[in-house]
C-alpha cells in the first residue's frame, strides 16, 4: 500500500469497526455473507482486464465498476474480495482524469474474507481495482496438463457460487445486485477462454479474447475457464465447449437439450439468453453442473454413452429461468433456485422423456432426501434457514432441492397442474432479473393461488413447508411402477425363490438399477456381493451413479474387490457429491481410514480447493 493510504489505514480501521457495524446491521435483512454497502452504491456494469498466467497460476489485471450512488452522502465503496493482493485504486473524476483512491483492505473473517474499503464520494462514477489472486483463492482451480483429459494444455476453471467469486474479483459479492459485464482475457496464445457471456464459435484462437454479457446477472454467474477447448455444434442454438476427447461424446449424450429448451419456453416464457452451450470440464469439477449463464459448466461424469443422466442438463438449462432471471435474494433463500429448479427439472424429463422416467428420478431425489435429512439438525431441514455466521458450503444440503420441489409439487396436485402452469409462467414473467425472497414469493403466491382459490391450502399448511422442520406428512411423493417390479424382482432373488440370473432385468434402466442398489440389504454375505457382482459387473460399472451407489454399499461390509477400482476412481474424480461420501464411507470403517487417508494424500492435489477443504475437515 502506498504511504499516502497510510493516513486512511488507521482512520478507517477504527471508523470501519464502527461504520461496518452499521453496514452490517442494515445489510443483515438482505445478505449476511456481504461487507458490500449495497445501500449506499451499486456496480452496475463490472469491466474486466485479466491475464491468465499458468506458471504462476495466477490471474492478474483490473477490475473497472461502473457505479450508481443511491446515497449522496455515502463517503465509500466497500467490495469483498478473499485473498487477493489489491495494488491501487483509481478513479475516473468528471474532468476525465484518473486519480488514486484510498483504500484500506480490513481484518480477514473466515467466511467473508475481507472488505475493501474505499474512500469517495458520488462525484466519482468510475472505479479501476488493479490486483491479482493468490494461492489462497477459492474460485479457481488450476489444472496442470497432466490433470486434464488430454494431458497436452494446462486448464483453468471458476466456480463463483456460493460466495467466492471475490476470491477471483474484488466486487460486491452479493446476489441481491444484478450488474452487467465485459472482460478481456489473455491467455497462452493456443489455448481458448470462455466466459459465461457472448462466446463467439468462430473466435480466433490467438489468446486474446473478448467477452460481453449485456443482461444483468448477480456476481456469482460470472465464470471463466481456459484450455485446450474446441466447439461442436448441437443445434443452432446449442453446442459444446470440450477437450478434444469429449466432444463426440458430448455431443451424443447432450443431443435433446434443444428440445429441452424448446418445452421449457413453452411452459414457462422465453429463453432470454440467446446461446444455451455446455462447458465439459475436468473431471475434478466439484460439482455435477453449474448454472454459468450461456454456458453451463458440466461434469464429464455424466457422459455414460447412453444419456441415462441428462437429467443433469435438465436441471442446469431450468436455472435459465429459476436462478439466473429470478435469483435468490441471499443464501438463506437457496430453495428460490434449487427447489424451483428441482421441480422445473423434473418437469422438462416428464416433457421430453415421458413418466415412468420422471416418476423413477422424483422417486430416487426423494430417497436421497430422506438419506440426507439423517446426518441434519433439525433446524436445518426448514426451506427458509438463517445461515448469518455460517459458511453457505458447509449448509450445503439437499433440503432447499428436494423439499423445495415437492413443496411445488404439493401446490401442484392441490391447485392443479393448468393452474399451476399459469402460476408458474406468471412468476416468471412478473419477476425476471429481480431478486427473490421467500416472504416475496408467498406475498405473489398468496395473491395468485391461494386468495385466488380460497379453501385449497392454508396459511398454516405454507407455513409448515417453510419454516417448519422436516417434511409434512401429505407430501406428494411420486410413486414409480417400474420401481415396484424391481423390488418383485430382488424379493424372488432375497428369498431364494429366483437365481440372479433368472430375474427379469432386461430393460432396466440405469434408474432401476439405482433403485435395485439402493434396496439391497445393507449387510449382505461375501458369497452373496460377489454372485451380484459376478451377474452384474457392479464393481465394473462406468456409470459413476452405479458405481457409487455400489461402493457405498460395499465399503462398510469390507468387500474385496471394490477397493482397486475405488482407489481409482477417488484418484481420478473430484465431484464432490461422490468423494465426499465414499471417503466418509472409508473413515467410518476402521479397517479402511488408514487406506483412505493414504489415497487422500495422494489425490487431494487434484481435487478442487472446495472439495478440499470439505475433506480436510473430517480426514486429518
Ligand atoms: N447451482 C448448483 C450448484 C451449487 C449450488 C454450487 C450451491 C454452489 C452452491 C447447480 O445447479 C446444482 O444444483 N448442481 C447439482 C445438480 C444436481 C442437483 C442435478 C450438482 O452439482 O450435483
Ligand atoms: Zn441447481
Amino acid at each position: 500500500m502506498k504511504p499516502t493510504n497510510l493516513f486512511f489505514t488507521s482512520f478507517s480501521l477504527l471508523l470501519c469497526v464502527v461504520i461496518h457495524g452499521k453496514v452490517f446491521a442494515n445489510a443483515a435483512a438482505t445478505d449476511s455473507h456481504s461487507f458490500a454497502n449495497v445501500q449506499d452504491v451499486r456496480t452496475t456494469n463490472l469491466s474486466l482486464d485479466l491475464t491468465v498466467d499458468f506458471t504462476r497460476k495466477q490471474l492478474s489485471g483490473y477490475a473497472e465498476h461502473q457505479l450508481q450512488w443511491l446515497n449522496p452522502k455515502a463517503t465509500r465503496f466497500i467490495v469483498d474480495t478473499r485473498a487477493l493482493v489489491v495494488e491501487k485504486v483509481q478513479g475516473l473524476a468528471a474532468d476525465g482524469q484518473w486519480s488514486d483512491i484510498k483504500y484500506v483492505l480490513g481484518i480477514a473473517d473466515p467466511i467473508k474474507g475481507q472488505p475493501l474499503t474505499m474512500q469517495l464520494t458520488p462525484k466519482v462514477s468510475t472505479v479501476r481495482i488493479f490486483y491479482h489472486t493468490t494461492d489462497g483463492t477459492t474460485g479457481l482451480q488450476w489444472l496442470s496438463a497432466m490433470q486434464t483429459t488430454e494431458k497436452k494444455q494446462p486448464f483453468l476453471f471458476s466456480q463463483s457460487q456460493a460466495i467466492h467469486a471475490r476470491s477471483w474479483i474484488p466486487l460486491q459479492d452479493t446476489p441481491a445486485v444484478r450488474l452487467t459485464y465485459q472482460a478481456h482475457i489473455r491467455t497462452p496464445k493456443d489455448l481458448l477462454a470462455v466466459m459465461s457471456a457472448d462466446n463467439s464459435k468462430n473466435t480466433e484462437r490467438d489468446g486474446d479474447y473478448q467477452f460481453s454479457m449485456p443482461q444483468k446477472v448477480p456476481a456469482y454467474l460470472i465464470a471463466l475457464a481456459v484450455g485446450d477447448l474446441h466447439f461442436k455444434e448441437m443445434s443452432e442454438q446449442t453446442g459444446i465447449y470440450a477437450e478434444k476427447a469429449w466432444l463426440d461424446k458430448a455431443v451424443y449424450e447432450f443431443a435433446d437439450t434443444q428440445k429441452m429448451i424448446d418445452v421449457a419456453s413453452k411452459l414457462y416464457g422465453e429463453y432470454h439468453w440467446g446461446r444455451y452451450d455446455l462447458l465439459i470440464l475436468p473431471s475434478s469439477f466439484p460439482f455435477g453442473g453449474m448454472e454459468n449463464p450461456r454456458l453451463s459448466f458440466i461434469t464429464p461424469t455424466v457422459i455414460t454413452g447412453d444419456r441415462s443422466l441428462v437429467s443433469l442438463i435438465a436441471h442446469e438449462l431450468a436455472h435459465s429461468w429459476s436462478g439466473n432471471l429470478i435469483t435468490n435474494s441471499s443464501w438463506n433463500d437457496l430453495w428460490i433456485n434449487e427447489g424451483f429448479t428441482n421441480f422445473v427439472e423434473n418437469r422438462l424429463m416428464r416433457e421430453v422423456y415421458g413418466d415412468a422416467r420422471a416418476d423413477m428420478e422424483a422417486n430416487l431425489s426423494y430417497h436421497e432426501l430422506l438419506r440426507d435429512m439423517h446426518g441434519l439438525s433439525p433446524l436445518d431441514t426448514a426451506l427458509r434457514v438463517d445461515l448469518t455466521g455460517r459458511d453457505p458450503d458447509d449448509a450445503f444440503s439437499l433440503v432447499p432441492y428436494v423439499k423445495g420441489q415437492l413443496f411445488l409439487s404439493w401446490l401442484e396436485f392441490k391447485f392443479g397442474q393448468a393452474r399451476f402452469d399459469e402460476f408458474m409462467a406468471g412468476y416468471f414473467g412478473k419477476h425476471q432479473f429481480q431478486s427473490m425472497d421467500t416472504k416475496v414469493f408467498l406475498q405473489f403466491l398468496t395473491e395468485q393461488l391461494i386468495n385466488k382459490y380460497p379453501g385449497v391450502v392454508t396459511a398454516q399448511q405454507i407455513e409448515q413447508w417453510v419454516d417448519k422442520p422436516g417434511i409434512p406428512a401429505d407430501a406428494v411423493v411420486s410413486q414409480s411402477d417400474a420401481f415396484v417390479k424391481v423390488e418383485a424382482q430382488l424379493k424372488l432373488w432375497l428369498t431364494q425363490e429366483q437365481p440372479l440370473r433368472r430375474l427379469n432385468t432386461t430393460k432396466w434402466t440405469v434408474h432401476e438399477w439405482l433403485h435395485f442398489i439402493n434396496q439391497l440389504p445393507r449387510e449382505l454375505s461375501f458369497a452373496q456381493l460377489s454372485e451380484l457382482d459376478e451377474v452384474y459387473m457392479f464393481s465394473s460399472s462406468l456409470n459413476a451413479e452405479i458405481f457409487v451407489a455400489w461402493a457405498r454399499l460395499t465399503i462398510p461390509q469390507n468387500y474385496p474387490p471394490i477397493f482397486t477400482p475405488l482407489r481409482k476412481f477417488l484418484l481420478e474424480v473430484g465431484r464432490t457429491k461422490f468423494v465426499v461420501p465414499l471417503y466418509k464411507e472409508l473413515k467410518a470403517n476402521p479397517e479402511k481410514s488408514g487406506w483412505a487417508s493414504a489415497i487422500y494424500r495422494d489425490a487431494r492435489a487434484g481435487y478442487h480447493p472446495l472439495t478440499q477443504s470439505q475433506i480436510d475437515k473430517f480426514l486429518f
